[in-house]
Formats: structure tokens, sequence, C-alpha cells
């Protein structure tokens, strides 16, 4: 008897526009309450959504900002809790840290739910670290903190994690003054 066909790997595609509506399924699986109202408006207002498909259908989504051009964030990632623990978040993480630093973001923040430990473990295996609020400065004036905080919408039980991709251009002035 043949073998029955291996099933299809998951590929990452962007969706755009109306194509963006496949996605609810999975935000409608990964979260409840408020947080599947905003992420169900984020998906329709955010620059990019990136997601997984597998067999015609999205298993996963990522869905990602800029707060400035040296300033990336993710708003949200899910995976269908059929297709979790199998490495898809930590594809999707990849994808927006790949696409991020190809844009030229410097900084990469996410902010998760302090009892998500799927959450949490999946941008600290990416080397995020957890951030106080009043550090979210770290880009070179321009934008204070309190205007990253505004839009990253954080609210009360969510950490603030993040990754640093490359020096600030501030950061690469004094190095390179040091060494003249
Ligand atoms: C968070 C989420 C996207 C992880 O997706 P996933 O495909 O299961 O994650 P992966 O299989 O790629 O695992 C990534 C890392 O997280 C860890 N992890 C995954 N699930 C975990 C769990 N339940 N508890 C602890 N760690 C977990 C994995 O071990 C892995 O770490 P490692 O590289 O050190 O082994 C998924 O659980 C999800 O969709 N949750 C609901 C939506 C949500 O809360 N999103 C995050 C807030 S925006």
């Amino acid at each position: 008897m043949a073998e029955p066909p291996a099933p299809e790997a998951p590929t990452i595609i962007p969706l755009v526009g109306e194509a963006r509506e496949r996605a609810v399924p999975v935000i409608r699986d990964g979260f409840v309450g408020i947080y599947r109202w905003h992420a169900k408006r984020t998906l329709r207002e955010v620059p990019t959504v990136r997601a997984l498909e597998a067999g015609g259908e999205v298993v996963g989504i990522a869905l990602l900002d800029r707060l400035a051009p040296e300033v990336g964030y993710v708003y949200y990632i899910a995976v269908l809790s059929s297709h979790r623990g199998i490495g898809l978040g930590a594809r999707l993480l990849d994808d927006a840290l790949r696409l991020f630093r190809e844009g030229g973001v410097e900084v990469v923040y996410a902010a998760a739910q302090t009892d998500n430990r799927a959450s949490i473990r999946l941008f600290e295996a990416r080397g995020f670290r957890s951030v106080a609020r009043k550090e979210t400065n770290w880009k070179d004036g321009g934008l204070g903190a309190w205007g990253l905080r505004s839009r990253m919408r954080l609210v009360p039980g969510e950490q603030l994690l993040g990754l640093r991709l490359r020096p600030t251009q501030l950061a690469s002035q004094n190095a390179a003054e040091r060494q003249a």
C-alpha cells in the first residue's frame, strides 16, 4: 500500500488586505477577552502580518510594527493550539527578527503577560530580556520613553521584553570616538 503523503511543512507568507481575515481563527484560538478584541483590531491596522500556512490553513501569525525606524515591536505571536510545541512560534519570531534586522531596526520589544510561560520562554529563547519600563528610552533622542510606551499599549500584568539587534547609532559613534 502506498504511503500517505507527508503533511505539508508550514511556510511563512505575508498577509495583506482582506487575506488578513484568514488569521482570525488563530486569534480566536489563542486569545480571550480584551486581548482577542485587541488582537483582531491590531490585525487590521498593523503594517506587517506574517502567517504560517500549512495545507491551505493559517496555523500561526505574527503582527509586527515599527514604533520608530529603529524600534521594532512584536504585537502578537500566536500558533493554533493543535500546532504548538513543535517550533512554529520560534519560526515566526525568527522570521520577524530577520525582517527587522534587514529593515535596519536596532531594538525590538514585545510584551507578554507575566504568567504566560510559553510566550516568555519563546522570547527569552531568542535572547529577549525583561526590560524595566523606565528603560524603554533605549533609542537615541527623538522619541522619548513616554512616546514609546504609549504606542506599546501595555496593560497591567504585562512584562516588557527587549532585544537589541545592533548598537544604537550613538553607541557606535561613542565607540568610534574612543578608538580615534
Ligand atoms: C506563545 C506561543 C506562540 C508559542 O508557540 P509554539 O509554537 O508552541 O512555540 P515553540 O514550539 O516554537 O517553542 C518556543 C519556545 O517556547 C517554549 N515553550 C513553548 N510552549 C511552552 C510552554 N507551554 N511552557 C514553557 N515553555 C514553552 C519552547 O520550549 C521553546 O523554548 P526552547 O527553544 O528553549 O525549547 C503559543 O503558545 C501561543 O500561540 N500561545 C497563545 C497566544 C499567546 O499567548 N501569544 C503570546 C502573546 S503575544
